[in-house]
């Protein structure tokens, strides 16, 4: 016989997934291996010689870069003497500031950073977010995608993101000769909805860089490390070779991050027996070793790998606690589906919705799910009423607010037309009205008549032999008569040629003034301190559609 109740409980979405016991000798272990190593540092006439239990004879590329670049080691004897547990306590004691705690923790190994968040709760862990993200006020990232590449419909996607609230956007591709369409779509779409909002292509690495110097995006992020020599390797790549493409990124004032996460390593099964948070620890002594400005964190594409261990979840709070604690912003994942469960979904996402991140999704689906071409999202657009009502419930800021429908279709028809303006200006294959007000109402690629793909192919390849730039498009507009639209991508690119958003966790506001961790650093010590609700955004945020009007009643 079988229990009536345990049936009803196989049929439990949160049955469906896989889980996995602990086995660490092939890394499938959130943090504190047995073969991890111990914390240790030995610095002789300012060469580090000994880190983490072993001797730089013995050190791999990372370690060796780590050692040379990571580590402030003015202060690193002092704080690697410091106990962890006693570090542990400042992330999360208002009355010790971010900067003090950043003394010990950028002067710390890999193997130390772990042992300190070892220490924290998940609440504490979260305590430690709110005071160690780099910008004072939180934000948040989507995707914009969709099966068919159309083009109309992720200028619109991306308008209607926009006036929900996203303060950067990211786009890729079905088929990798469709990124320039892509690129230029979510750019338009991103500015009529909002303008001075940053987006990027996430496509194969030299194609990126290539868009980002002719001008088609603003930023970057899909440039990964990875935590063992063996599965770098395994990419053709080095931290030298990283740290290289960061530099040309900057050398053209584009903005860009690193990605790394826990359960990569283990997936691609060189993981070296280290605990996920060890390696992941690893990875971002490599991005702030190579100066990069910050990373996407939070295992990102890898979830379902921690998610499948005990204590996997607070593991990927704690590295993205570990990116504020070097100092570096952070786009904190929460970007890939992972569970049937909406309540495990919802659970994973509280240590970056409560405390807020820079990013609290990178990349939460603009689309419904069946359009995101990033394998889907932890959260899609189909979600966006629930997003909003959670931050009401809890008067938490997650970067998001309510839209009517008023403005979300007159936002997605304005660039629906942008879009079509600047293809007739550029003399790329029609966007005929039929299609325009098809995005203007569509929920999804569904409601999308196709396009001739053969055509669209053929003249993006050719809009890039032609050298068209990003001056192009603001001239078309401009000659189209979206000159609010020109003037918004004109000024981004402008903001490009003055460095002015290479700082730690900048975005542009709508009058492209930077707002970073320089001018607007994270200054959170205790209660009403710190990112703080005005009267006026609450109000937005509390707004919800469905609210009933006592006034109306
Ligand atoms: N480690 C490194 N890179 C990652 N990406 C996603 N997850 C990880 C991870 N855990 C990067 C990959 C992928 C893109 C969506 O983000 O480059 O292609
Ligand atoms: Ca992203």
């Amino acid at each position: 016989m079988r229990s009536k109740r345990f049936e009803v409980l196989d049929q439990r979405p949160v049955n469906q997934d896989g889980y996995v016991k602990e086995w660490p000798e092939v890394g499938l272990i959130a943090m504190n291996s047995p073969f991890d190593p111990t914390p240790s540092i030995k610095i002789e006439n300012g060469v580090v010689v000994e880190m983490d239990g072993k001797c730089r004879d013995d050190f791999d590329m990372l370690d060796t870069f780590i050692a040379d670049y990571a580590i402030d080691l003015a202060n690193a004897e002092e704080a690697m003497a410091k106990d962890s547990l006693e570090i542990a306590r400042m992330l999360c004691d208002i009355n010790v500031t971010r900067d003090e705690v950043l003394k010990y923790t950028v002067a710390i190994t890999p193997a130390k950073l772990v042992e300190v968040v070892g220490n924290l709760s998940v609440l504490e862990a979260m305590m430690g977010i709110t005071k160690m993200r780099a910008r004072k006020q939180p934000a948040n990232q989507c995707h914009v995608t969709n099966v068919k590449d159309n083009m109309i419909q992720i200028a619109a996607d991306a308008a209607e993101a926009a006036v929900r609230g996203f303060a950067e956007m990211e786009t890729t591709v079905g088929i990798v000769r469709y990124a320039p369409f892509n690129a230029l779509a979510i750019m338009v779409g991103a500015n009529v909805g909002r303008p001075g909002i940053l987006t990027q292509c996430a496509v194969e690495e030299a194609t990126e860089l290539d868009l980002g110097m002719r001008g088609y995006t603003a930023y970057a992020e899909t440039v990964s490390v990875y935590g063992t020599e063996d599965v770098f390797m395994d990419g053709d790549d080095t931290p030298w070779s990283k740290a290289f493409l960061a530099s040309c990124y900057a050398s053209r004032g584009i903005k860009m991050r690193f990605t790394s996460g826990t359960g990569s390593e283990v997936q691609m099964g060189m993981a070296e027996g280290k605990s996920m948070l060890y390696l992941e620890a690893r990875c971002l002594a490599v991005t702030r070793g190579a100066g990069v400005q910050g990373t996407q964190n939070g295992s990102v594409s890898c979830i379902g790998v921690p998610a499948a261990v005990p204590g996997g979840i607070r593991a990927v709070a704690c590295e993205n606690l570990i990116a504020g604690m070097l100092d570096l912003e952070n786009a904190s994942s929460n970007d890939q589906t992972f569970t049937h469960s909406d309540l495990r979904r919802v659970a994973r996402s509280i240590p970056q919705f409560i405390p807020g991140t820079d990013y609290i999704c990178s990349g939460y689906s603009a689309t419904p799910n069946y359009d995101n071409m990033f394998a889907g999202s932890n959260w899609d657009a189909e979600d966006y009423e629930d997003w909003c009502t959670i931050q009401r419930d809890l008067k938490v800021d997650a970067g998001l607010h309510p839209a009517s429908e008023e403005e979300v279709v007159a936002a997605r028809n304005k660039a629906a037309r942008a879009i079509q303006a600047i293809f007739a200006q550029l003399g790329l294959p029609e966007i005929t009205d039929e299609e325009v007000e098809a995005g203007t109402y569509a929920n999804g690629s569904k409601d999308m008549p196709d396009r001739n793909v053969v055509e669209d192919l053929k003249a993006a390849e050719d809009m890039l032999a032609r050298g068209v730039t990003g001056i192009d498009f603001v001239k078309a507009l401009y000659k189209g008569g979206f000159e609010d639209v020109a003037n918004s991508i004109f000024q981004i690119q402008k903001a490009k040629v003055v460095g002015d958003y290479l700082h730690t966790a900048s975005m542009l506001d709508s009058d492209f003034h930077v707002i970073s961790a320089v001018n607007s650093c994270n200054d959170y010590h205790g209660p009403m301190t710190g990112y703080q609700i005005s009267p006026e955004r609450w109000e937005k945020i509390a707004n919800i559609r469905k609210a009933v009007d006592p006034a109306t009643l």
